[in-house]
């Protein structure tokens, strides 16, 4: 049994109700809206952190009236509550307790105590009820990052939300106050590290000035319990440090990188570490020498071990000769590397074997490398989406991959189980709302939770978002986190249903392009995906295929290499299908396919309508942005559809199913559209 934490979810419910606040409602702040500024908030100790005094100032500003009390290892005093155990809460978490005069918040680390501080702020915002006898919780995966994908020039890659908020020209003697409110937010969820640079890396970034640079900004982060990472260019030795090789097992090389990590903890003694694209899509590596992705790691290792560091490699790779089906390459390379790698090296791994695709099955390393500390990357920037205008709300799609059985041997064998941290790629920019959208925040905050709890259910946490973010109001929540659970399945069937994928326009990956077959290289086009002719679609991936089934432990390898056992999502991904296969519903693929687009479309209808209700629920700036950006959702949902029914028909000369409403133009049009300047490329 629980009970609702004091009276103060009750106040919440005036600050956050109908109408929203009076001021202009713009989602700067996100969801930290708690407006109290009565709580009587103490430390018990004369020279409390930074951290301690953040976490004072926040309960204050947030709690309407109460008192709450803190301990730390660092910070208490006589008649002090006991801290909690080690093994309870470790190094982050926290316990939060109601005794007769109010709220003890005890932590290990001040860290604790603050992470503490945002839970019990929100559990406040959303009135939620406390166990009688207190909340000891602690995270799940000890690495909680994300992964800014930006360029020194404020340039965003797969950016959707304006430019860069790392203003690199005017630091380090000008630390815009939204470095402190981007910190807040990010520890207001439990992240703990970020990395500043695009994986494209540049090496400018690892010379004095930039140091100096992302010196400060880690100052800013220190005391939000969150440090910096930086991506590094292989190459840097050759391109800033005047050698001729970037050899690994070159001995100068290996002195470069170590003196280069010494000068950094120099300046950053807590920095975390180095974040690695390597032989990439045109980025250097060692195999430029003939050395291995291990070889690689470990001399990076090497040189920051010595000061606590990390190197997260990326497992990203796919050979630029196309020697097989790109969706194994990864597997291929890694897997005979399992055990190579030093212990402070973690190899970063993509949620699926792809990209970032709207589905995909799980990747098969999650299952393949049982001695190496593994990350899982999440893109929570939409790049394949629908950028920040569609309404996706991507928790189902990550607790999907999370929660997936790799049915790799011992008992631990969830995705979830397998990796140490979750790395997720930032949807942050400069627009005011952070995230190109309102609804793109819940997106951010979703990987937030999921980092420390894997295993959280994706429409809890919509819930304490929709309740955080915009109302308390119980219908309209109810209505709002509903739009959310069934948005990412919408964007799948307008986009890419029955497991087909990378169907989207080149280069900017703006809207449908499933034509497209004459690119440099053949696995960057649309066809090599889907592969349609007159009688069949999909990728033949079974054992008389590519075979990409045998990467995976039985009984999925065997499951999906049958169309009957395939789960009918994951189709067209694994399977060659006629186009008048019977489907489960009795229908034939081509009028599962339509039908398929034709719900995507329906569900973005019935989302406008849902939000139509809303109005007068929900401030009037959030509202009518939401409402507007809908609209396009509609018109993009339709035009995907459209596009793709063209095309297909151009292939299979079927007629369209009875009913189904015909294209709004002829395949030409589609084909003649263009983007130049779509944005993120
Ligand atoms: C995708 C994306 C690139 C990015 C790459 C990566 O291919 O389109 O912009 O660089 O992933 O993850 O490295």
């Amino acid at each position: 049994m629980g009970r609702v934490l004091g009276a103060l979810g009750a106040v919440t419910v005036l600050l956050f109700g109908v109408g929203g606040s009076a001021g202009a409602e713009d989602g700067y702040r996100l969801w930290l809206r708690a407006e109290g500024g009565g709580a009587d908030v103490t430390l018990p100790c004369d020279e409390p952190s930074e951290t301690l005094t953040i976490a004072r100032d926040e309960l204050s500003a947030a709690l309407p009236h109460g008192t709450v009390r803190f301990a730390t290892s660092s910070c208490r005093g006589e008649g002090s509550p006991r801290l909690p155990r080690q093994r309870d809460v470790g190094e982050e978490g926290y316990r939060i307790a109601m005794d007769g005069e109010g709220y003890v918040i005890t932590a290990r680390s001040d860290v604790g105590a603050l992470y503490g501080t945002y839970r019990l702020i929100r559990a406040v915002s959303t009135g939620e009820a406390m166990p009688e006898d207190g909340l000891t919780e602690q995270p799940a995966k000890r690495l909680r990052l994300l992964n800014h994908w930006d360029n020194l020039d404020r340039h965003v890659e797969r950016g959707y939300s304006g430019e860069s908020i790392w203003n690199w020209h005017l630091l380090p003697d000008y630390l815009d106050p939204r470095y402190t409110d981007y910190a807040r937010a990010n520890a207001s969820i439990g992240i703990n590290g970020v990395s500043l640079t695009n994986v494209n890396a540049d090496a400018t970034v690892l010379t004095p000035p930039f140091i100096e640079k992302v010196a400060a900004l880690a100052g800013v982060f220190r005391p939000y319990g969150i440090k910096v990472y930086l991506t590094a260019r292989f190459s840097a030795p050759i391109e800033i440090g005047g050698l001729e090789t970037a050899d690994p097992l070159d001995g100068e090389v290996a002195a470069w990188w170590k003196a280069k990590a010494d000068e950094i903890y120099a300046a950053i003694p807590d920095f975390g570490g180095f974040l690695v694209k390597a032989n990439s899509e045109g980025q250097p590596g060692p195999q430029d020498y003939g050395r291995t992705h291990a070889d690689g790691a470990n001399m990076l290792a090497r040189a920051v071990e010595p000061h606590g560091g990390i190197v997260m490699w990326r497992a990203f790779v796919y050979s630029a000769e196309e020697p097989e089906d790109r969706v194994k390459q990864a597997y291929t390379e890694f897997v005979p590397l399992d055990g190579k790698f030093a212990d402070n090296v973690l190899v970063q791994v993509k949620n699926g074997p792809l990209d970032f695709q709207p589905r995909e099955p799980f990747s098969p390393l999650f299952g393949a490398m049982p001695k190496t500390p593994l990350l899982a990357e999440l893109q929570i920037t939409k790049e394949y989406l629908g950028f920040a205008t569609h309404l996706s709300y991507l928790g189902p799609l990550w607790s999907e991959a999370l929660t997936a059985d790799t049915h790799a041997r011992g008992k631990d064998s969830l995705v979830a189980d397998r990796v140490d941290g979750l790395a997720g790629v930032a949807n942050i920019g400069t627009d005011r709302n952070w995230s190109g959208s309102q609804f793109a925040q819940a997106n951010w905050y979703a990987f937030g939770r999921l980092a420390w709890d894997p295993k959280a259910e994706p429409e809890a946490i919509a819930r304490d978002w929709v309740r955080q973010t915009f109302t308390d109001d119980a219908e309209a929540v109810d209505r709002i986190v509903g739009m959310m659970m069934r948005s990412r399945e919408a964007v799948v069937d307008y986009m890419t249903p029955l497991g087909l994928t990378h169907l989207m326009g080149t280069g900017h990956h703006y809207g449908p392009a499933p034509w497209v077959d004459d690119l440099g290289r053949a696995d960057w086009t649309p066809y090599y995906y889907h592969r349609a002719t007159k009688d069949a679609v999909g990728f033949d991936r079974t054992e008389s295929g590519s075979d990409a089934v045998s990467q995976y432990h039985e009984p999925l390898a065997s499951q999906w290499n049958e169309v009957e056992t395939t789960p009918e999502e994951l189709l067209l991904w694994f399977h060659r299908v006629p186009w008048d296969h019977e489907v489960k519903d009795g229908s034939t693929l081509w009028q599962s396919l339509v039908a398929h687009y034709d719900r995507g479309v329906a569900e973005v209808q019935a989302m406008r309508e849902t939000w139509a209700g809303l109005e007068g629920k929900i401030d009037e700036d959030r509202y009518a942005q939401t409402a507007d950006f809908l609209a396009i959702q509609e018109k993009e949902a339709r035009w995907w559809r459209d596009a793709s029914i063209a095309y297909w028909q151009s292939v299979n000369g079927l007629d369209l199913p009875e009913g189904a409403r015909p294209p709004e133009h002829d395949l030409a049009w589609y084909k003649a559209q263009s983007f130049p300047y779509a944005p993120g490329n």
